[in-house]
């Protein structure tokens, strides 16, 4: 595994953006797997800025998201989809059409993680796949459990999930209680995982995801056995790493 130490939010941002760019330079058409909430946001942002000045072009890739809430539309402006439109699709060249994210408001949830896990199979999985990491260590919405969920499935997302995400919403009775999440299974297909972190509310997830034992209890600990991993954080959401290191 890498690791790119990082000065603050914004460091990190550049820094996984510029892995970004270099993987749809070098492959124009390649499946990025994407991710929403706050850790990617700058890095967003970065790309957006490299589109305008004419110095990178997404018309060829393809994206594959990490997830979507159960039961909230598109338009919904806490939906995944809306999310992605808001922070990158809206602002660069990539085609509507190549852009991928779980149908939250499919008739049958089940039916619908099998039709994306098939999709994601027919793009070949990602070239590369953003991940955030929850404080639980949660990976797309794979939450702590007793096994390691291979393909796109219904979760119920836990309590702290949804306390963490009840700041998006009026209030934590408002947050979905299900989501449809890419399985671990799908993730590790992904060729290579670039993991971003940023906050102290993070550092205890980080270093035991990274430098702990590989268990369910800990999702994001099964990236330990991907043969490509970057870990781009900044220095608080690693500052329990340098400890762990030591052990
Ligand atoms: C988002 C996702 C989640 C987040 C994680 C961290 O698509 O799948 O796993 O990456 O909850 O969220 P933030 O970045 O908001 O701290």
């Amino acid at each position: 595994m890498r690791i790119y130490r990082e000065k603050d939010y914004d460091a990190m941002s550049r820094r996984a953006a510029s892995i970004i760019a270099a993987q749809v330079v070098s492959k124009p058409d390649c499946v990025l797997g994407l991710a929403t909430g706050s850790s990617p946001v700058g890095a967003y942002q970065q790309l957006v800025k490299w589109y305008e000045r004419g110095d990178l072009s997404f018309k060829e890739v393809r994206s594959v998201n990490l997830d979507e809430y159960c039961g909230l539309a598109p338009g919904h402006d806490q939906s995944y989809r809306y999310f992605m439109q808001a922070n990158l699709f809206d602002h660069v060249d990539i085609r509507p059409e190549n852009t991928n994210v779980p149908d939250g408001l499919a008739a049958d949830p089940r039916v619908e993680c099998a039709r994306y896990e098939e999709l994601v199979a027919g793009l070949g999985y990602a070239d590369l796949q953003l991940l955030g990491i929850g404080r639980n260590g949660h990976i797309g919405f794979n939450e702590p459990c007793g096994e390691f969920p291979k393909a796109t499935h219904v979760v119920d997302l836990t309590q702290s999930t949804i306390e963490a995400n009840a700041r998006f919403f009026a209030s934590a009775g408002d947050v979905p209680r299900q989501a449809l999440t890419m399985g671990i299974g799908t993730i590790m297909r992904a060729r290579k995982i670039l993991i971003v972190a940023s906050g102290a509310d993070k550092a205890d997830a980080v270093a035991k995801a990274f430098f702990g034992p590989i268990t369910p209890e800990m999702p994001a600990s099964i990236l330990q056995l991907h043969p490509d991993v970057t870990l781009v954080a900044d220095e608080s959401a690693l500052s329990h790493v340098v400890e762990a290191e030591k052990r």
